[in-house]
């Protein structure tokens, strides 16, 4: 635990998580639990999500599933009104929910390509759009948890290079039609993550790490904490006046370009 941690910074507040039962997201979810939210965990896997909701709940903390595939837009509404009744309004809205595999343009089927950009762009789309009557006016903060493919043009994740650029315009568009309702809309982008799936999946094995690492200014692969402690920063008063922002959390591992990460899958 950072020293720098203020316990209570989130008592009372509720956080909501879409794909939030593991990896960033979950990460995420534990550390605004830890700081007295009371956290909803939505996914599709109802195990996940159970296992997800117990680790909170075994440490002292508040939580509750919420489990809705967030294409389906009813299932999701279903979802979060279930957590408003039982935790109030949303202070916090966290859209984690992503899908993610690499291949080539040419290996990605219409399905394949539309399943990414409906769990990524739609499903943000659904969360925020369900989300806004619950949302608590003025103070709420949404975090749309993007990725560097929305600016970097990466070999292999053409599905997702398009997805998240349209996350971080949707966040954009949030930010300035409910500005004068008091939310504050940004995406985080977060780098090269340690044990996560998204790692597993983009640099699988030890020359493919090594690679990632090598490209990364501060030398090291990110923590959970790391993207957990900057979320907590975004949705606290300290951040009051940011919105609309793409805010990268990577140990700048964009500034050296998108061969950074899946280069390691080419070869590189
Ligand atoms: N290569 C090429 N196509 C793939 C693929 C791969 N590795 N994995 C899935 N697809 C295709 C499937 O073949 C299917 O297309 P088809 O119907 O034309 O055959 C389509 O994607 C949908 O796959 P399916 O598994 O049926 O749907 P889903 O909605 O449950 O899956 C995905 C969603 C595709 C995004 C899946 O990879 C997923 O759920 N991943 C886990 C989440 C994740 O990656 N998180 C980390 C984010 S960084």
């Amino acid at each position: 635990m950072s020293s720098t941690f203020r316990p209570d910074l989130l008592a009372g507040k509720h956080a909501f998580f879409t794909g939030g039962s593991s990896g960033i997201n979950l990460g995420i979810a534990e550390r605004f639990a830890e700081a007295g939210a009371r956290v909803s965990i939505n996914g599709r896997k109802l195990d996940k999500i159970e296992a997800a909701v117990a680790g909170i709940v075994v440490k002292g903390g508040a939580a509750r599933g919420a489990p809705a595939d967030v294409r389906d837009y009813a299932a999701l509404e279903a979802a979060i009104q279930g957590s408003v009744d039982a935790y109030g309004p949303i202070d916090i809205l966290v859209s984690g929910a992503a899908g993610n595999f690499p291949a080539p343009a040419i290996g990605i089927s219409s399905n394949g390509f539309k399943s990414v950009m409906d769990i990524d762009v739609l499903g943000t789309f659904h969360a925020a759009r369900i989300a806004f009557e619950h949302l608590r006016q003025p103070g709420a903060s949404v975090i749309h948890i993007s990725a560097p493919q929305a600016y970097l043009p990466m070999a292999f994740q053409a599905h997702v290079c398009a997805a998240k650029a349209g996350v971080d315009m949707l966040t954009r568009v949030l930010a300035m039609e409910w500005g004068a309702a008091g939310i504050r809309v940004n995406s985080l982008t977060p780098g090269p993550i340690e044990g996560t799936e998204g790692m597993a999946r983009l640099a699988p094995g030890e020359a493919a790490r090594a690679h990632v690492v090598r490209n990364i200014p501060l030398g090291r692969l990110g923590q959970r904490d790391d993207i957990a402690n900057f979320a907590l920063f975004l949705c606290s008063d300290a951040a009051s006046f940011v919105t609309g922002a793409v805010l990268v959390c990577d140990g700048g591992q964009s500034l050296m370009g998108g061969g950074a990460l899946v280069g390691g899958l080419m070869g590189g």
